[in-house]
């Protein structure tokens, strides 16, 4: 007995003390600390200084280092600092290196992707009833009735909203848009309020019980259209500034909070771990304030608010930057609306539809209202992103950013423009953005890849020599095939002199992503220094055959070093 206790005496009990702390510290570190490592190199860094590497090196949040194993080991010295000052029999050699994970040979790393475009809360409301895909208007209306049977909550009450989205006309027969009847003629839709969006959210297609609501419709609605039948009646088509007539019921909390589990689920199982945010209204700006002060947001969001006014209403939404406990949250940019799109004959076109003649799209605003609100929002100090799909559109826009940059002194590395889709470019507007230089075309895949179907039949037959329409190899959910299994064999055909390469739609996705949003020296690349997200696709996209690139799955997606989905 008293032996045994005479072992604990002060300096023993201190110099014990002083070892676990050590052992603490040890395990803590090498927990936040870590090597991954391809043997094959496959780590695509998407840094031109170091393009491939066998490894990188991760600390706490960041990226410390990059190269060949050998390199990367002598230089953690965070490591070597704790056997500096206690020998190497005292702690066990494995407890001071840094973990190593090793991908698999087929695997490859590439920087964490962004969505440069997407609509986080709406994606998540078009999740609860999608309705892409369908071949048909029958289609749809079976798929509303067994949304209907299946949620007896629903069933049960004809005054509940049944809201989808994901219709495209230009799938169906005939290609021409629905009508209120045609959910009237099924007895279970009969009566129901139902409101559908199209595939592009810029028409929505409502039953007789949603017009019945809307009591003397106006004729005309500044960039928008109801469309109506031969004697001038409502059909339940409304297109652009013309769906605000719709009453449908404001989302409450708990439903804008499911539709963003929804969406960032969905985002981080497809490597995304940036997402700018399209048209960020201010409700949903408060709502991710809150997320980003909780410390929930598993992935960054960079927003681009909007109030919809015509009058300037910069002063109405706060600025932040790397807001909230991960500072993950940015919001130095509004979004502005020329025209419509596409699918709905909404984008504003120099000349008329080849496929509707009486028509050449819509300007949601004027061309003097758009320039009064960019050169205020120029002058504040916010990025403009202006939605242009159209040659109209973008012609406008062009104009107004040429006026301010040439003629203001607009400095363009500073505001960083955007033209949101860039999809349709008269050749000399073409020429004129690249004379400009540093203007930035966000171009979406999902438009490419969506707008394929039809592009020709509402451009031709001058498509091909009247526009250029700027297209990518990737599809919607970054690499992942849309329903369509023969889209590769289409889209190779189409605009096929027009296609990316590999590493240019890798560099889109993550450091010109970046440079959009203001991030590139934190994101966008593996890079010292920089934020650690990276995602671990399961086969080599930049060689692989290209249609297996549609196969790819995501193994782990990880932001500021953390895993948030998979495993490595
Ligand atoms: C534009 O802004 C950038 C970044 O602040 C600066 O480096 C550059 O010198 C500016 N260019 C001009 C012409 O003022």
């Amino acid at each position: 007995m008293k032996a045994s206790s005479s072992r604990f005496t002060p300096r023993r009990w201190i110099f014990s003390t002083f070892l676990s702390a050590v052992a603490l510290w040890a395990l803590k570190n090498r927990s936040s600390s870590y090597i991954l490592c391809s043997q094959t190199k496959n780590i695509y860094t998407v840094d031109e200084f170091n393009p491939k590497v066998e490894c990188i090196s991760v600390k706490g949040s960041r990226i410390v280092d990059v190269g060949d194993y050998a390199d990367i080991e002598q230089q953690s010295d965070s490591f070597n600092f704790i056997s500096k000052f206690v020998p190497s029999w005292m702690i066990a050699n494995a407890l001071t290196r840094p973990k190593v994970f090793e991908v698999s040979p087929g695997a490859v790393v590439v920087p964490g992707l962004a969505d440069a475009h997407a609509h986080v809360i709406e994606n998540g409301y078009m999740m609860q009833l999608p309705l892409m895909g369908f071949r048909s208007v029958q289609d749809v209306v079976d798929r509303i009735k067994a949304f209907i049977v299946s949620h007896p909550d629903v069933e049960n009450d004809k005054s509940r909203w049944i809201e989808g989205m994901g219709w495209d006309q230009t799938k169906w027969p005939g290609a021409g848009f629905p009508s209120a009847a045609d959910f009237d003629s099924d007895p279970l839709l009969k009566g129901r309020l139902i409101s559908l969006s199209r595939v592009d959210g810029h028409a929505r297609w409502v039953s007789f019980a949603v017009l019945d609501l809307m009591k003397d419709l106006p004729e005309k609605v500044d960039g928008g259209l109801v469309v109506r039948d031969k004697e001038g009646k409502p059909t339940g088509i409304f297109v652009d500034n013309a769906m605000g007539l719709i009453p449908t019921p404001p989302w409450g909390e708990a439903q804008i909070s499911d539709f963003f589990d929804l969406t960032i689920k969905q985002a981080l199982s497809y490597g995304l771990t940036s997402i700018h945010d399209a048209h960020t209204k201010l409700e949903h700006v408060k709502f991710f304030q809150k997320m980003a002060d909780a410390g929930k947001l598993p992935s960054r969001l960079y927003l681009m608010g909007n109030v919809a006014s015509e009058e300037y209403w910069g002063h109405q939404i706060p600025r932040l930057i790397n807001y909230g406990k991960h500072k993950r949250l940015n919001l130095r940019s509004v979004k502005l609306f020329a025209d419509g799109a596409l699918g709905s004959w909404g984008a504003a076109l120099l000349e008329p539809y080849s496929d509707k003649p009486e028509t050449s799209g819509l300007m949601l605003s004027s061309p003097e209202t758009l320039k009064r609100l960019v050169n205020q929002f120029w002058k504040d100090g916010w990025q403009t992103n202006v939605h242009c799909i159209g040659d109209r559109a973008n012609h406008v826009i062009l104009d107004i950013y040429e006026d301010i940059l040439e003629q203001r002194g607009g400095n363009v590395s500073e505001w960083r423009p955007r033209i949101e889709h860039a999809q349709i470019f008269a050749p000399k507007d073409l020429e004129r953005i690249g004379k400009l230089g540093g203007i930035i075309a966000s171009v979406q895949p999902t438009h490419a890849t969506s707008d394929m179907w039809y592009a020709e039949i509402r451009l031709a037959p001058t498509s091909r020599s009247k526009v250029s329409t700027l297209s990518w190899v990737s599809t919607p959910q970054p690499l992942a095939s849309p329903s369509d299994g023969d889209l590769a064999p289409r889209f190779r055909r189409v605009f096929a002199d027009q296609r990316l390469s590999r590493e240019q739609a890798l560099k889109g996705m993550t450091l010109d992503a970046a440079y959009a949003s203001f991030a590139e020296h934190d994101i966008g690349s593996l890079t010292p220094g920089k934020n650690a997200d990276f995602v671990v696709f399961d086969r080599n996209i930049m060689t692989v055959p290209f249609e297996e690139i549609l196969n790819t799955r995501v193994q782990a997606t990880v932001v500021d070093g953390q895993v948030v989905y998979g495993a490595l």
